[in-house]
């Protein structure tokens, strides 16, 4: 029985024959996945991808290495994947099949989430390829092919293959013209052909126009798959969960409630060894362009029709298209560089003294922003986000902050302590949720002090989260599109933060703030303007 049906303590008889059922992937037309006590909608039952093989363009890069391997083994070795799984790198390397194999091996030992176990790792390593080229290398894409119908034959992937172009958009027009020339863009019959595409998705909206009609010249609309990784993380699925699932938080989830929306994503890291893909992108088109506007959008958007990719979409994009920037972006948006300082014990360098990075980079490390979503729920509450590296603490989350109670019955010394009441989704690293509210100080006089209630993943559930990529990567097998943006997302959020990358292009240069601390002072008074202030996480 899965970890999963076990928590749900199903009955022995019926899971047994569940069980049966959901371990029949849906392509293999068997008679069991229609068992009649199976109900399609059910989604507590794993969901295990059907006959398949992943190609990964790129698979040299740390991504691959840190996160899509550890995802196919961990996947593997949760019994999501089918027996005859293959995967397949494809990079400029003069690498053989086990030397390929070796490198997977030793990305999943050091980064894999659950126990290595030898025989699930010996079934996937027979379904390992790799081949050596350049993107531009027509032999190599021929191999590509003989690989793929070797691996049909000899594994039964059925000619169900996702292609991962885990590589700089530069190369994107590349691999899908050769993809499309070598034929392995088109599925043959009764079979799938699906691409997954890494951030980032253009530079602003024309260069996204431009790399989103370059895709679908070869690949229809429902054959993409974005990754946004955020959307893989359960905290974020939460949200849609907390909100739609339940009765008590939405009658005050508007505007009648609401004061005001803090959406932070901090790292405390650096930029690493990425100074190539960083400078010259920055912080707001690194992370707030994609993660930080879909969690927005998540937290703003309307109940969906159904939890589909369609209906989500529908919702999400009106959102996009309803937020308005403040007139004044000079007084509501703020770009930061962190400077050299003394942070956990360790002096560590600024961003400008970084290697790779031109001494005079005007890049943004840290960025805040005021947005507006006008319609008639939001109307008047804004929404702050940031972002920023070498920050205090690494933490993302969502604080929607409620308006003070309209009157009180109690003296103004006994609520001096008294804050605003606040639900905050725990986004990373503790997931959870906390509700903060006001509550009687034990003792003869009537004080009253902010306190919190918490909800804890640790402690509610006993099965631990998958990682994002295990999520994402079974949901492209799967073809189940939910958890990824649109086309028209991508190109929405560009609008949003077009004006602001413009802005800041022609006005000065970003404000300096220590290594560890909570960004730019000018970010407080951004804040302080408005008579708010940020939280310290
Ligand atoms: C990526 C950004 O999308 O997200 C990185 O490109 C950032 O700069 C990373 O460090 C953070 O992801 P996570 O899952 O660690 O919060």
């Amino acid at each position: 029985m899965s970890e999963q049906n076990m928590a749900q303590g199903a009955a022995p008889a019926e899971s047994t024959l569940v069980l049966e059922a959901a371990l029949t992937p849906p392509d293999s037309g068997s008679s069991a996945w229609d068992n009649p006590l199976r109900d399609p909608r059910d989604r507590r039952l794993p969901r295990i991808a059907g006959p398949s093989g992943l190609v990964i363009f790129g698979v040299t890069g740390d991504l691959s290495r840190k996160k899509l391997m550890p995802a196919v083994y961990d996947l593997a070795n949760r019994g999501l994947l089918p027996p005859g799984f293959s995967l397949v790198g494809f990079a400029r390397r003069d690498w053989a099949d086990q030397d390929f194999a070796q490198v997977v091996h030793d990305a999943v030992r050091e980064h894999a989430r659950t126990p290595f176990r030898e025989e699930v790792w010996q079934q996937l390593v027979e379904g390992m390829r790799f081949i050596p080229g350049d993107f531009d290398d027509d032999t190599a894409f021929k191999q590509l092919k003989s690989a793929v119908d070797e691996l049909d034959a000899s594994r039964g992937t059925s000619g169900n293959y996702a292609f991962y172009l885990s590589v700089p958009p530069k190369f994107f027009p590349k691999v899908v013209q050769q993809l499309k020339k070598h034929g392995l863009a088109d599925a043959p019959e009764g079979s799938w052909r699906r691409a997954v595409i890494e951030k980032p998705f253009g530079h602003d909206l024309a260069s996204a126009r431009e790399l989103n009609r370059i895709v679908h010249e070869v690949f229809e609309p429902d054959q993409v798959f974005r990754i946004d990784h955020y959307l893989g993380k359960e905290t974020v699925q939460n949200i849609l969960a907390l909100r739609f699932a339940n009765q008590m938080y939405e009658p005050i989830w508007n505007r009648s409630f609401v004061d005001h929306v803090q959406i932070t994503m901090a790292e405390d890291i650096g930029i690493g060894g990425r100074a190539g893909y960083y400078d010259g992108i920055g912080a707001a088109r690194d992370v707030i362009q994609n993660h930080l506007l879909q969690l927005m959008a998540l937290t703003a958007m309307e109940e969906p029709i159904a939890f589909d990719a369609g209906s989500l979409v529908t919702e999400k994009m009106k959102v996009l298209k309803s937020v308005k920037l403040p007139e004044d972006l000079g007084a509501h948006t703020v770009r930061g560089q962190y400077a050299a300082a003394w942070q956990g014990g360790e002096k560590v360098r600024g961003y400008l003294q970084e290697e790779g990075i031109d001494p005079a980079s005007t890049t943004d490390t840290y960025a805040a922003i005021k947005l507006e979503v006008d319609n008639r729920r939001w109307a008047g509450v804004p929404f702050y986000l940031r972002t920023g590296k070498r920050l205090g603490r690494r933490v993302t989350e969502i604080a929607v902050v409620f308006q003070r109670a309209p009157h009180s019955p109690f003296d103004t010394t006994a609520t001096e302590e008294l804050g605003q009441n606040a639900i905050v989704i725990r986004v990373q690293p503790d997931e959870g949720m906390t509700v903060r509210f006001g509550s009687k100080v034990p003792g003869t006089s009537m004080e009253i002090r902010d306190v919190t209630m918490d909800f804890a993943y640790g402690e509610s559930f006993t099965e631990s989260s998958p990682e994002a990529y295990e999520r994402l990567i079974l949901d492209v097998l799967l073809g189940d599109a939910n958890l990824f943006p649109r086309t028209e997302e991508v190109e929405e959020s560009w609008r949003i933060l077009d004006p602001i990358e413009e802005y800041w292009a022609t006005h000065g240069k970003p404000a300096q703030y220590a290594s560890g601390s909570w960004g730019p002072g000018e970010a407080d008074e951004m804040l302080a303007r408005d008579g708010r202030s940020w939280r310290r996480p």
